[in-house]
């Protein structure tokens, strides 16, 4: 009975093809590969149903694992392997209390995340979002949008002469936190703002290397209100879920610079979306990049956000890149196996 329990291949689900990762569960021929077939998130129904006795599932962000998904699998389950960074879609005390063991895919994606950081603070900060679609709308033509002195001006994010010191806050400062504030050290960037989040304890040994390295005037430690009154440009880059919900909020937002530009390319839930829309509108800040909105993806053109002219809204395309993307899709399968085969996962949730 044993060496023929031994025979049998374990099952996985695969929420989504994983393009030119696919090879990596193709060519192995000691599992057994249930793959959503279609080019879209897979329907929930479908999912409940093939994970029944499965021992591994690899998710993508849409797909919740809950307490529903878990029954539906039964105690075969031993191991989630998510291919995003992000687990706000997965319950982790549950995984605890039922000893299944989580993959996430954390480092491969800082550079490419850090990168669209970057991008979003010059297109809000540069008016990209009305300035593109008046091209694109065939305006451009039009005399009254011929060159003109000060149409289109915005907030510089480099430093100039008449304006040498810029303040760069970040809403949580971690691996992508550190890779942005890197990219702007160019720009001149004099002085570096941080959250931490409460149960992390202050590391002034980093933060002093970091101060050195970069030759920044400052990096402090602060509390929300000081980087929301101080920052010129503010990335939210903290985790999601209940305890970073609507952290940015209107309380948030009224204290900001008129000048200031929001970039949020964590969560959606970390920023309200109506007070943000109230914010541009009312120009309390000057704009915001947006990687992510809450709700997504049914965001339509009638969304608050989507109709502020100063807000840039891209559909959560951090980490899209063909290299970033195929580290993603190699490392969750990898973690997947690790899980299956009870070895080592090359990043898992709380080790
Ligand atoms: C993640 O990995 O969590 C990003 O949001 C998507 O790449």
């Amino acid at each position: 009975i044993v060496s023929h329990l031994s025979n049998v291949r374990p099952k996985v689900v695969i929420c989504r093809h994983l393009g030119p990762a696919m090879p990596l569960l193709e060519d192995r021929k000691d599992i057994e590969v249930v793959l959503w077939p279609e080019d879209r998130s897979c329907e929930r129904s479908w999912l409940l149903e093939q994970i029944k006795g499965a021992a591994g599932v690899l998710v993508f962000l849409s797909d919740r694992v809950n307490e529903e998904l878990l029954e539906a699998a039964g105690p075969n389950l031993r191991v989630v392997s998510t291919m995003s960074v992000g687990y706000e879609h997965i319950d982790l005390p549950l995984m605890a209390q039922r000893k299944i063991r989580v993959g996430y895919t954390p480092d491969v994606l800082t550079e490419a995340v850090a990168d669209i950081c970057v991008m979003l603070a010059l297109m809000a900060g540069r008016n990209d979002g009305a300035a593109y679609s008046l091209v694109k709308n065939g305006d451009w033509a039009k005399p009254k949008y011929a060159w003109s002195p000060f149409t289109f001006c915005g907030p510089q994010l480099s430093v100039t002469p008449s304006s040498p010191t810029r303040t760069v806050g970040f809403l949580g400062f971690g691996r992508i936190a550190q890779a942005t504030l890197a990219r702007l050290i160019p720009f001149g960037i004099t002085h570096c703002l941080y959250t931490g989040s409460p149960s992390s304890r202050p590391d002034t040994a980093r933060d002093a290397a970091l101060q050195a390295t970069h030759k920044l005037k400052a990096l402090e430690r602060v509390e929300a209100d000081r980087l929301a009154r101080e920052s010129d440009i503010l990335f939210v880059l903290t985790p999601g879920g209940a305890e970073t919900y609507h952290l940015v909020d209107a309380a948030f937002l009224r204290k900001m610079k008129p000048m200031s530009v929001l970039v949020n390319t964590s969560r959606g839930s970390v920023v309200d979306s109506d007070a943000l829309a109230t914010a541009l509108r009312e120009k309390w800040i000057w704009g915001a990049g947006l990687d992510v909105v809450e709700g997504e993806p049914l965001i339509s053109e009638d969304h608050p956000l989507v109709k502020e002219p100063q807000c840039v809204i891209v559909p959560h395309i951090g980490s899209a890149t063909f290299q970033t993307r195929l580290d993603m899709a190699t490392r969750a399968i990898k973690n997947l196996y690790g899980g299956l085969f009870g070895e080592e996962m090359p990043a898992e949730l709380g080790k």
